[in-house]
């Protein structure tokens, strides 16, 4: 019988303030259908002073060892862009904060979006070597674009984890696989910048080029038919990048779009915004958790990080999977959020990390189990709330 190895269980956390975008089309006097139907989204999540990666992170791989534990977890792989050091994994505080065991590795991962998908394949692998082990992936990332710039309105942040194991309690995932690595520069980000360079429209394109040749790859490689997909999950940089990466597919593959295919993986990601590594695995997280029929159906999965890498993959749905869903937490969340004001969004915006190594302690703004509490001597500083 062959192995079946995933996902066994994923939790999203994200923070408690959200932008609408309708203030940032009446600050910018642009028609807020741009954004809602233009590119399909409706707010981003913003993060407080206290919030970064390594909370973001914490925060949401907190209720999976807490409700099913921390045995066996011996690899943490933290997948991000928005690294906060240049030689320390962000990997590191998370397993201190879970209280995850000394023996357990800590490694940070970076290839833009992708890197997630990195971390997948290289744990799948390591679970076919050493059976009975679980490697925690999490991705965390805060997208920041210029102010006043088309990218914008683009911004998000969130983070997923994902706990790796045989037996999957939520999705098993395929052998087949498809890749495309092509140097490009669509979207990159300097060590001396806050905010992300971006050529939006070739970004686009690219997606789309590296789309078609990863599902061609995918092909090659034995994978599924486009028909046998009832549902797919793209990496949403927008939600309407989603839309038009299906309709290119489905053109590809001479089929009829169906809205269904696609719909249930962007309701959560329309009201979060970009997440950067997180995105693609928050879709997937948004269709396990609106729809109910998806046992033992094949979802497709694809995953774009600029500059570029993009995978196309698969996985099954597992037969109990509405057992283990978080659900519940992940509507909260989101419907507990409080919206700001452009001004407020502003100073969450500016916020600077001291350079100078002088001290800094961070209001209590986060919802969280775990937040910066402040930088000290170039040492940032994280604390368990309750
Ligand atoms: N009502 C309805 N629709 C409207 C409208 C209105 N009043 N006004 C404009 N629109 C539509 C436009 O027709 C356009 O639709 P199409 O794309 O179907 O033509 C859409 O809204 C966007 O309008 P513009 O093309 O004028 O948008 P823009 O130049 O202001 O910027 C963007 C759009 C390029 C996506 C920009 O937001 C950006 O650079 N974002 C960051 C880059 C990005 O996300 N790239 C995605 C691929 S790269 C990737 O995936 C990695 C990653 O995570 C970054």
């Amino acid at each position: 019988m062959t192995q079946s190895i995933g996902i066994d269980l994923l939790s999203f956390y994200i923070p408690q303030y959200y932008l609408d975008l309708g203030v940032l089309a009446e600050r910018n006097n642009i028609d807020v259908n741009k954004f809602h139907r233009g590119i399909g989204q409706e707010q981003m999540a913003i993060p407080p002073h206290d919030e970064d990666i390594v909370t973001l992170a914490a925060n949401a791989a907190y209720p999976i060892v807490e409700q099913y534990g921390r045995d066996n977890i011996d690899t943490v792989l933290f997948a991000t862009e928005t690294g906060i050091d240049q030689s320390k994994a962000a990997a590191i505080y998370v397993h201190k904060l879970l209280d995850l065991p000394a023996n357990c590795r800590a490694v940070e991962l970076k290839q833009a979006c992708y890197s997630a998908t990195a971390a997948i394949q290289m744990a799948l692998g390591y679970i076919a070597r050493h059976p009975g082990k679980k490697v925690l992936v999490i991705a965390s990332d805060i997208s920041r674009y210029d102010l006043d710039s088309p990218a914008e309105a683009t911004q998000g942040c969130g983070a997923v984890a994902m706990l790796i194991a045989e037996n999957p309690r939520m999705i098993a995932l395929d052998l087949a696989t498809g890749t495309h690595t092509e140097d490009v520069m669509d979207f990159w980000r300097p060590n001396y910048r806050k905010t992300a360079l971006v050529d939006g429209k070739f970004s686009t394109q690219m997606y789309l080029r590296a789309l078609e040749h990863a599902w061609q790859d995918y092909q090659d490689n034995g994978g599924h038919a486009y028909s046998d997909f009832t549902h797919y999950c793209y990496h949403l940089p927008f939600s309407k990048m989603g839309i038009k990466a299906h309709q290119h597919l489905a053109r590809i593959n001479e089929q009829e779009v169906q809205e269904s295919d696609t719909d249930a993986g962007m309701i959560y990601n329309r009201v979060i915004g970009n997440s950067y590594t997180a995105s693609l695995y928050l879709s997937l997280i948004s269709l396990l958790d609106n729809r109910d029929d998806l046992a033992g159906q094949p979802v497709a999965l694809f995953s774009y990080g600029s500059g570029c890498v993009a995978e196309f993959f698969s996985g099954v749905v597992s037969d109990d999977y509405l057992e283990h869903r978080f659900r519940t937490r992940h509507q909260r969340l989101i419907s507990e959020r409080e919206a700001l004001d452009y001004d407020t969004y502003l100073e969450y915006w500016h916020h600077p990390d001291p350079t100078d190594g002088s001290s800094v302690t961070n209001p209590t703004c986060n919802r969280g189990t775990f937040r910066l509490a402040g930088i000290d001597g170039h040492k940032r500083q994280y604390t368990r709330c309750c």
